[in-house]
């Protein structure tokens, strides 16, 4: 076991890992900043992120219209004080990536350009073609290098947090080269990991997104916060779920149904016609849209293809010049894994996981309940998404709270002292690689990885998908605890240090099945519709019972519990969700009434 003293470890190495670590080495270069990460940087989720970053920039839009979008898009159970505070700093960190050399496209006269985001009623989407994910990631690792007093421990498997009477004191991970074990004391941690949209058979997340910091955070004792929440994203690709972006709906694409129907008209979503394009339709928020695809299945309007119902977005009438210039990565994409050209035929597709809402409790400066503990990007719920995050509005989120986080996380640390007790820490470092150790002492090998891993990603889909009720999601419940009492019945079949990707599979499977039982427990508990929590035996918002957060605790072997936090509203109440038509017929009437 190896020993690694540092004042603060970050554990992830996407965009708000790296953001993060550069706020701890601008704030005071003293500090020897860990950076350990499951993969190489580069290879951190955020660089799919395809469509762009929201903040106000354009003269035509304001703080508080990206402030009202947000709260009406999360179906007002975002904390508003976070709102205001992520749209007023939004600008700031966009601008500031710029400066660290982000490529951002470009207007005619040089300036950042801008393209319509999904449920944002002006545009303020920054985007770097389609590849703007790549270019944030890149800009940010860049910059990092930076600065000597962050040290990289790239593919480190974090597997669990070293907690002594209510103050964090470090991580204990995996070299997965060697298979080393690794303990990193430090004064503060922060969990930047990314979400676990894995424990869904049909996702845009890549296979690292396994939940792995949520899972630590909640077995260390920090709830977590609304994890009912689970976003589909309109427009992935059918077998692959590879995303196709926003943008190319921002740009002005259309999905159409198999009679090639712009079917959104009929879903509350505003009129088809007159052309131009009205304010909403595709570009509707990403719930309404997901839960448009489903009733247009129930009413077999939908194409089949070999891996499900789908519909048709159509791009044809953009032209080559303006895909080739604005969506060429996903141009590529469809040609390559759907043998569609979207320059000359329409490209099915359908609604995929792609983000959750919900994650490691924090307040708005990326704090834990825990003394030292810091989460930010995906895997927190700070929350600025509530019941259903606004497309573009992560990639600035992972820069707002990244940011942040790093900057409370190094006050802190300069602070604190280290973890009172070292005795009471080593030993519970040693507990836990015990039971790392203790896997490979297991023999009989009675259930397999992969199989477990299927049964409970089809009960989540089953459970908690677009649409949900009570009895089936009972039996998700049911489900995972069952595959999470079969886990003991697994083993290694590879029993050596190096690369042992046997190893990781189980220990993701456990982080997967204690944030797929928060998630259908959470879920079970709310008994109302709200953003991407629909249930078709409770169909209405109640903001009488569960304008609250879900707070989900662990309990070991049992099944968690559920408790409830108010949500913070500063200057919206909870009101109509309006899109398209209907929020057109209201600002009219309200211009009219003045
Ligand atoms: O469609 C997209 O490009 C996704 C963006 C996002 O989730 O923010």
């Amino acid at each position: 076991m190896q020993v690694v003293e540092t004042d603060i470890a970050v554990i992830g190495a996407g965009g708000a890992g790296l953001r993060a670590a550069i706020a701890v080495a601008e704030t005071d270069p003293g500090l020897q900043v860990s950076v350990v990460s499951k993969v190489l940087p580069m290879r951190s989720h955020t660089v799919a992120a395809e469509g762009g970053a929201a903040g106000v920039v354009r003269d035509n839009d304001s703080l508080a219209a990206h402030f009202d979008d947000t709260v009406s898009g999360g179906d007002w159970l975002c904390d508003q004080d976070a709102v205001e505070l992520f749209v007023e700093e939004a600008p700031r960190q966009l601008v500031r990536l710029e400066h660290w050399g982000c490529p951002w496209s470009r207007t005619p006269e040089g300036k950042p350009d801008t393209r319509p985001f999904g449920g944002m009623k002006i545009e303020r989407t920054w985007f770097a073609a389609d590849k703007s994910g790549f270019h944030i990631l890149h800009t940010l690792f860049q910059t990092s290098l930076q600065f000597p007093s962050i040290k990289r421990y790239d593919e480190f498997f974090s597997t669990d947090l070293l907690v002594d009477d209510g103050r964090v004191a470090g991580v204990v991970a995996i070299e997965v080269r060697t298979g080393e074990i690794y303990v990193f004391k430090a004064k503060a941690v922060i969990v930047a990991s990314g979400g676990g949209g894995r424990i869904f058979p049909f996702t845009t997340n890549g296979a690292i997104k396994t939940g792995d910091g949520m899972a630590m955070a909640y077995r260390a004792g920090v709830p977590l916060k609304d994890m009912e929440f689970v976003q589909y994203h309109p427009t992935g690709l059918p077998g692959t779920g590879i995303l196709l972006t926003e943008g190319c709906r921002g740009e002005g694409g259309y999905l159409v149904n198999k009679d090639g129907h712009r079917y959104l008209q009929d879903y509350g979503l505003g009129p088809a016609t007159p052309e131009p394009r009205n304010k909403a339709m595709e570009l509707g928020p990403r719930d309404r849209l997901s839960q448009a695809f489903w009733h247009e299945d129930q009413k077999g309007n939908t194409i089949q293809t070999p891996y499900g119902s789908a519909v048709h977005l159509d791009l044809r009438h953009l032209g080559e010049a303006k895909i080739n210039e604005r969506l060429p990565f996903v141009r590529d994409l469809a040609t390559s894994y759907m043998l569609a050209d979207p320059v000359k035929v329409p490209v099915p597709v359908r609604p995929v996981v792609h983000y959750m809402m919900g994650g490691i409790h924090t307040d708005i400066d990326a704090k834990t309940p825990i003394a030292g503990l810091y989460a930010a990007g995906e895997c927190a719920a700070v929350s600025i998404n509530g019941a259903n995050r606004l497309g573009s509005n992560s990639l600035t989120e992972l820069l707002v709270f990244g940011d942040r986080a790093g900057r409370h996380a190094a006050q802190f640390a300069r602070d604190a002292g280290k973890a009172d007790n070292t005795q009471r820490v080593d030993a519970q470092a040693k507990d836990h690689v015990q039971k790392i150790e203790a896997l490979f002492g297991r023999e009989e090998r009675k259930e397999k990885t992969a199989e477990l891993r299927r049964t409970m990603a089809n009960a989540l889909e089953e459970g908690c998908g677009i649409y949900r009720d009570e009895a089936r999601i009972q039996a998700t419940c049911e489900t995972i605890a069952d595959v999470r009492r079969r886990t003991a019945g697994l083993a290694l079949q590879d029993r050596s240090k190096i690369f042992n990707t046997d190893l990781l599979s189980i220990l993701e499977l456990e982080n997967m099945l204690e944030i797929a039982e928060a998630v259908a427990h959470s879920a079970l508990q709310r008994k109302e519709s709200r953003g991407s929590h629909q249930r078709l035996d409770h169909t209405a918002r109640d903001d009488t019972n569960f304008l609250k957060h879900s707070m989900a605790h662990y309990q070991g072997t049992q099944t968690p519990t559920v408790d409830y936090l108010d949500v913070v509203i500063t200057k919206s109440p909870p009101g109509e969700r309006l899109y398209g038509g209907a929020a057109e017929a209201k600002a009219k009437k309200m211009e009219a009434a003045e």
